[in-house]
């Protein structure tokens, strides 16, 4: 069963001190346990309506609104391409097509070992350096083919 490790124990301790109320506590709960995991199972998520004392409902429905949190496993790097304006003029399909055909998945995916995983996603704040890559939450701007082989390289 799901529980945070020691290091998130803490930290929600912490936080729960300074929250003025119990529900505020289910964002910053929710960045402990994918932070941890990963990803937020049904498991984590009655977890945390246990340990704030809330509905595991009201939970879920925090966890199933805000994109940034992944409701599925991801790969051991996950790779994240912004498909905004910027990204898309300056070529993001051409980086797409190149880590479906590269990693042999497509975007929503997790490679068959577990390594990879590829996500599409809304403009990451970095458009003046388009177009851009987050790769397990680092920046890679300016991006093109060549300097993703360079980036695979290092991460295979
Ligand atoms: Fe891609 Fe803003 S449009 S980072």
């Amino acid at each position: 069963p799901f529980a945070f490790d020691a290091q998130r124990d803490a930290e929600f301790e912490r936080l729960a001190k300074r929250y003025p109320t119990r529900e505020s506590l289910i964002l910053p709960s929710l960045w402990l346990v994918q932070e941890q995991e990963g990803w937020i199972s049904a498991e984590a998520m009655a977890y945390i309506a246990d340990r704030i004392g809330t509905f595991a409902s009201m939970v879920y429905e925090a966890a199933t609104f805000y994109t940034m949190y992944n409701l599925q496993p991801k790969g051991k790097y996950h790779i994240c391409v912004c498909r905004t304006l910027s990204c898309y003029l300056l070529g993001k399909q051409e980086i797409v097509d190149y880590l479906q055909q590269e990693l042999g998945i497509k975007p929503g995916d997790v490679s068959a070992d577990g390594e990879f995983s590829l996500e599409e996603v809304e403009c990451l704040g970095h458009c003046g350096t388009a177009p851009v890559v987050q790769v397990n939450g680092e920046f890679y701007e300016n991006m093109n083919v060549d300097k993703l082989k360079e980036l695979l390289a290092t991460l295979k």
